[in-house]
């Protein structure tokens, strides 16, 4: 199987034994405590699961800062954003070697990891301009990451975690969600060698489901996981119970039995574009894909990258021997009126824009929010069905902003 990133062995920060955790929980109480913003508590996550293997806990803002310049941190490892803990009110911790770190994501905020305190530093606004605009290449706070990115706080605590629970995801999502070493495990199981890994925050439409069937008939792949993410979106992305319903369904009608995973991660969604495709390849490695599909505009929002972008940072900013995955590169997919299939539009390059069945997501969530099914080139019917039904909830909040 391929490598995790940086490790023979996959390292999860979660503590399995029960004893170890109990005990662990036990002097958690005692210590001083930190509440956790969302973002760190989903590094947490990520780190408890082992899909940010080899890191061992939060950064220090050496690493941070060498992270954001050279998509490597202080010793060398290859890394491509910056996994923190910042915090804007430290007077609980000051002085503390071990902290209880708790969770802002579950009533109570019962403690999620027990942290070392390797430091606990000051950043300056500058330094936070900095790393924001090297890793989402904008400081616009428009821009949905960057709008938390650069409101988390101007402490960056740092230091080795041992995380005791996976927060609310695996009560939420039991049949979804599902830790790298669980995946890693089940294709192993299934004996998949080359397996292709599509990211996804979405419900999935045609163009998206016709794009994984072209990456596994391509590169001749055993198995597909489709790994959506179930972490926090901004406001009117669709929530994840709507998309896995959507997802499973078209797995399970249009897809041949075995040959599809549908798990989720528990990670807030940046919205980095480029930076974060590197970071999907990396705990895509880890889980034990061999390929990622990376298409037009991957983890981007609005017109902040270029379409591509998140292809190119591949070839020209990640050395050669640096990931062991590999990427699937794939150009815009549309169906084409003429062809009467999803087609990659390079690969038809005598049609015109009128050949292709185009609709923005603004117009298929007006169609959805009138109870109307987008056309059958555009939304299978059983997904277009849940959609329908879900904007048509009064409380939905994408339903409310088309
Ligand atoms: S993302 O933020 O998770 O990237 P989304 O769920 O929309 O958003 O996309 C999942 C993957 O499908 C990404 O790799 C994206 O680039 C790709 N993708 C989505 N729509 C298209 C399309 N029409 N053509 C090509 N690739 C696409």
């Amino acid at each position: 199987m391929i490598k995790p990133h940086g490790s023979n062995t996959l390292k999860p920060l979660l503590v399995k034994d029960a004893e170890e955790n109990r005990a662990l929980a036990a002097e958690a109480e005692k210590l001083p405590s930190l509440l956790l913003n969302s973002a760190a508590a989903a590094n947490l996550v990520m780190l408890g699961g082992g899909y940010f293997t080899p890191l061992k806990g939060f950064m220090d803002l050496s690493d941070a800062l060498a992270v954001a310049k050279t998509m490597h941190t202080a010793d060398g490892l290859f890394w491509p954003v910056p996994v923190l803990n910042l915090t804007s009110d430290v007077r609980g911790i000051e002085g503390a070697s071990r902290v209880a770190l708790r969770d802002p994501n579950v009533a109570g905020h019962p403690v999620m990891a027990v942290m070392n305190v390797d430091k606990i530093e000051p950043v300056t606004d500058k330094q936070i301009e900095t790393i924001t605009r090297q890793v989402y290449g904008t400081v616009d706070p428009a821009h949905p990451g960057v709008a938390v990115f650069s409101k988390l706080g101007n402490y960056c605590v740092s230091g080795k975690v041992k995380v005791l629970n996976l927060s609310y995801f695996e009560k939420d999502f039991p049949d979804t969600f599902r830790t790298a070493v669980e995946i890693r495990r089940e294709i192993e199981k299934r004996g998949w060698e080359k397996v292709v890994a599509f990211q996804t925050r979405n419900p999935m439409h045609l163009a998206h489901e016709e794009l994984c069937r072209m990456a596994m008939e391509r590169l001749g792949a055993d198995g597909l996981v489709i790994h959506m993410l179930l972490g926090k979106l901004k406001e009117g992305d669709i929530p994840a119970s709507v998309r896995d319903a959507c997802i499973r369904k078209m797995v399970d009608v249009y897809f041949t039995e075995g040959t599809v995973m549908v798990n989720g991660y528990g990670f807030d969604m940046l919205y980095a574009g480029p930076r974060e495709a590197v970071l999907h390849a990396i705990f895509r490695q880890n889980m034990g894909a061999t390929h990622l599909i990376v298409g037009r505009d991957h983890a981007g929002v609005g017109n902040y990258y270029g379409p591509f972008d998140a292809q190119t940072i591949f070839e020209a900013a990640v050395p050669e021997g640096s990931l062991e995955i590999e990427i699937f590169a794939a150009d815009n997919t549309a169906y084409s009126k003429k062809l009467k299939k999803v087609v990659m539009m390079r690969e038809a390059p005598d049609h015109k824009p009128e050949d292709f069945v185009a609709l923005s997501g603004t117009k298929v969530r007006e169609m959805l929010g009138q109870g109307i099914a987008p056309p059958a080139e555009f939304s299978r019917p059983e997904v277009a069905r849940i959609l329908i039904d879900y904007y048509q909830l009064e409380d939905a909040p994408a339903a409310k902003r088309a």
